[in-house]
C-alpha cells in the first residue's frame, strides 16, 4: 500500500493554466477553445523597455459568470458527481495531486487566499505549517478539519456549498488534504443543517465509489478518506479549538494556544482546521493557477468571494463577487437595493455580527475586502452584510447580539462570562432608556476589559458590536435616556431604578 507519506512530488509542468490553458474551467464551462493572446504590434517609432504593464486598477466588481468557482451556487444543475464533473470539479485531480505537497502550498501562497472563516490569515502560510521540519518522521495521523459550523449570525454561505456544490469542498478536501499531509478530512457540521449533511454524504458516498476519495484516492497513490460529523448547536463550536473538542466528544469549550492545532490538534494530532469555502475553492484555484485569482481584488486581499446579504434589501441573497467590490454596488447589483433607497440606509454590519457596525456615511464608499473594513474600524469576518434601513433600531439589534453572545459564551474566562452577562443587562436597560448617560462611557470600557483578555475570540465577538454602536451611535443611546426621563418625570437612578424609587420605599440602604 502507497500512503500519504510514500508519494513524492512531481515536476510542476503539467497543470498550471499559464503552461496548459485548455485544462482551466472558464474553457470547459463554455466548452470553447482558449484564445491565443493576440501579439502586440508595434510601429518603428515604438520603444519598449520592458514587459507592458497593465493599467492599475482602481474599480472592482462585476465579476464574469465564466470566473465564478460556484457555478451551481443557485441550484441551476443537481448536486450529484456527474453534474458536478460536467463544470470542471475532479478534472486531473490526480495530476493535481501528484504535483506535490509544496507546489500546492506554494500556488495557494502565490494566489494570494486568506481564510474564509472570519479571521482572514492568509491559507497558504497556515496550510504550511503542517509540513513543519522532519514532519515525515512522525508517525502520529494528521487530519484536515473543514470548519462547517457557520453559527455567525448573518452568515449563509458554507450551507449553500454544501447543498449545492458538495462536490467543490470534498474534492477540495483532498487537494488541501495533500497539501497538508494529512490522511483524512473531517468535516464537522452544524447540527441543523440536516439537508445539508444529507447532501454532503450522498456526494462523499459518490466520490468513494468513483475512486476519488479512499485508497489510492484518484489513483494516485495517496489514500485519503472523508468523514462528517454532526455537531450540536453551540456557536462556540465554531471556534477552531473548540471544535476539536467538540469532534473529540468532549463539551465543545476553546483550548488555550500555544500548543496549536498544526502541532497538538484533533486526538492530539497535528490538525488544520479551515472554513468551507477557503477549502472548496483551493482545486479551481490550483486548476486555474495562482494569477488568475490573484487577479481579482485589491493587493493583500485577493479572490473573488462569498457574500451574503441580508436585512432591509429588496432582495437578499449569497453572491459571488470579487473581493474589493464597493458596499454600495455589491447591494445595489445584487440585492436590489436597500429598501426604499439608498438614502433610506441608516446602518450595515459588513461581516457578519460580530463586526461593528458603520453608519451609512462610513458606507457611502466602503470597499468589501479585510484591509478597507479594518481601515474603517470594522472587518469582512465572513462578509455576512447585515443591511438596516431608516426603520432600525439599532439599539435594540445590539442589544439582541449581546444576548446572543452572553447565551453563547462557554463561561471558561471570568472577562467574557461576566462581562457578557453584565452587557446584556445594561443593552437592556438602554433599550428601555433606564439608563444613565455616563454608562455609555462604562459600555465602552467594560468592552475594552474584555478585549485581548480572552481564551477564544469570543470576547472579541461580543465587544465589538457594542463599541461600534457607541463610536457611531451615541446620540441614539442618549435619546433614550431623555426619551425614559421625559416621559418619567427623571433620568432613572443607577441599576435602572425609576428616579423616585428611594421615595417610594423601593430602595432602601443598608443600615435603613
Ligand atoms: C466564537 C467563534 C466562532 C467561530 N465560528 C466559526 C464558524 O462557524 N465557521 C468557521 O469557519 N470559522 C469560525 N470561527 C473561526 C475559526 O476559529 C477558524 O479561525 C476558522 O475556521 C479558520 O478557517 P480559515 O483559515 O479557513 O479562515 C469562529 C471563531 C470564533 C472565535
Ligand atoms: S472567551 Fe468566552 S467563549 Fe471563549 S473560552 Fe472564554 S468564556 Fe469561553
Amino acid at each position: 500500500m502507497i500512503t500519504s507519506r510514500a508519494v513524492k512530488p512531481r515536476p510542476l509542468s503539467v497543470l498550471c493554466h499559464r503552461t496548459c490553458p485548455s485544462i482551466t474551467s472558464t474553457s470547459r464551462v463554455n466548452g470553447s477553445a482558449p484564445t491565443a493572446k493576440p501579439q502586440q504590434s508595434r510601429g518603428l517609432a515604438t520603444v519598449q523597455d520592458g514587459p507592458a504593464q497593465p493599467p492599475k486598477r482602481t474599480h472592482f466588481g462585476g465579476l464574469k459568470d465564466q470566473d465564478r468557482i460556484f457555478q451551481n451556487l443557485y441550484g441551476h444543475h443537481g448536486a450529484d458527481l456527474k453534474s458536478a464533473m460536467k463544470y470542471g470539479d475532479w478534472y486531473k485531480t490526480k495530476e493535481i495531486i501528484l504535483k506535490g505537497h509544496d507546489w500546492l502550498i506554494s500556488e495557494i501562497k502565490a494566489s494570494g487566499l486568506r481564510g474564509r472563516g472570519g479571521a482572514g490569515f492568509p491559507s497558504g502560510m497556515k496550510w504550511s505549517f503542517m509540513n513543519f521540519k522532519d514532519w515525515d518522521k512522525d508517525t502520529k495521523p494528521r487530519y484536515l478539519v473543514v470548519n462547517a459550523d457557520e453559527g455567525e449570525p448573518g452568515t449563509c454561505k458554507d450551507r449553500e456549498i454544501m447543498r449545492k456544490d458538495p462536490h467543490k469542498l470534498i474534492e477540495g478536501c483532498l487537494v488541501a488534504g495533500r497539501a497538508m499531509n494529512t490522511s483524512a478530512a473531517y468535516i464537522y457540521i452544524r447540527g441543523e443543517f440536516y439537508h445539508e449533511a444529507t447532501v454532503l454524504q450522498r456526494a462523499i458516498q459518490e466520490a468513494y465509489k468513483a475512486g476519488f476519495i479512499g485508497k489510492n484516492a484518484c489513483g494516485s497513490g495517496y489514500d485519503f478518506d472523508v468523514y462528517i460529523h454532526r455537531g450540536m448547536g453551540a456557536y462556540v463550536c465554531g471556534e477552531e479549538t473548540s471544535l476539536i473538542e467538540s469532534l473529540e466528544g468532549k463539551p465543545g469549550k476553546p483550548r488555550l494556544k500555544p500548543p496549536f492545532p498544526a502541532s497538538v490538534g484533533l486526538f492530539g494530532c497535528p490538525s488544520t482546521v479551515a472554513n468551507v469555502e477557503t477549502i472548496a475553492v483551493a482545486p479551481t484555484i490550483v486548476r486555474r493557477g495562482a494569477n488568475w485569482f490573484n487577479s481579482f481584488g485589491r493587493e493583500r486581499n485577493a479572490g473573488t468571494k462569498l457574500f451574503c446579504i441580508s436585512g432591509h434589501v429588496n432582495n437578499p441573497c449569497t453572491v459571488e463577487e470579487e473581493m474589493s467590490i464597493p458596499l454600495k454596488e455589491l447591494i445595489e447589483k445584487h440585492a436590489g437595493g436597500v429598501r426604499g433607497g439608498w438614502d433610506n440606509l441608516k446602518a450595515v454590519i459588513p461581516g457578519g455580527s460580530s463586526t461593528p457596525i458603520l453608519p451609512k456615511t462610513s458606507c457611502d464608499n466602503q470597499l468589501m475586502d479585510f484591509d478597507a473594513l479594518k481601515d474603517s474600524q470594522s472587518g469582512l469576518g465572513t462578509a455576512a452584510v447585515i443591511v438596516m434601513d431608516k426603520s432600525a433600531d439599532v439599539v435594540r439589534a445590539i442589544s439582541r447580539l449581546a444576548s446572543f453572545y452572553k447565551h453563547e459564551s462557554c463561561g471558561q474566562c471570568t472577562p467574557c462570562r461576566e462581562g457578557s452577562k453584565w452587557t446584556e443587562q445594561i443593552m437592556k436597560r438602554f433599550e428601555a432608556g433606564q439608563a444613565r448617560a455616563r454608562e455609555i462611557d462604562m459600555l465602552q470600557e467594560l468592552t475594552k476589559q474584555v478585549e485581548g483578555h480572552t481564551i477564544c475570540a469570543l470576547g472579541e465577538a461580543f465587544a465589538w458590536p457594542l463599541q461600534g454602536l457607541v463610536r457611531h451611535f451615541r446620540p441614539e443611546l442618549e435619546q433614550r435616556v431623555k426619551g425614559y426621563a421625559e416621559a418619567h418625570g427623571g433620568e432613572a437612578r443607577a441599576g435602572g431604578w425609576a428616579h423616585d424609587a428611594q421615595k417610594k420605599g423601593m430602595l432602601i440602604s443598608p443600615g435603613q
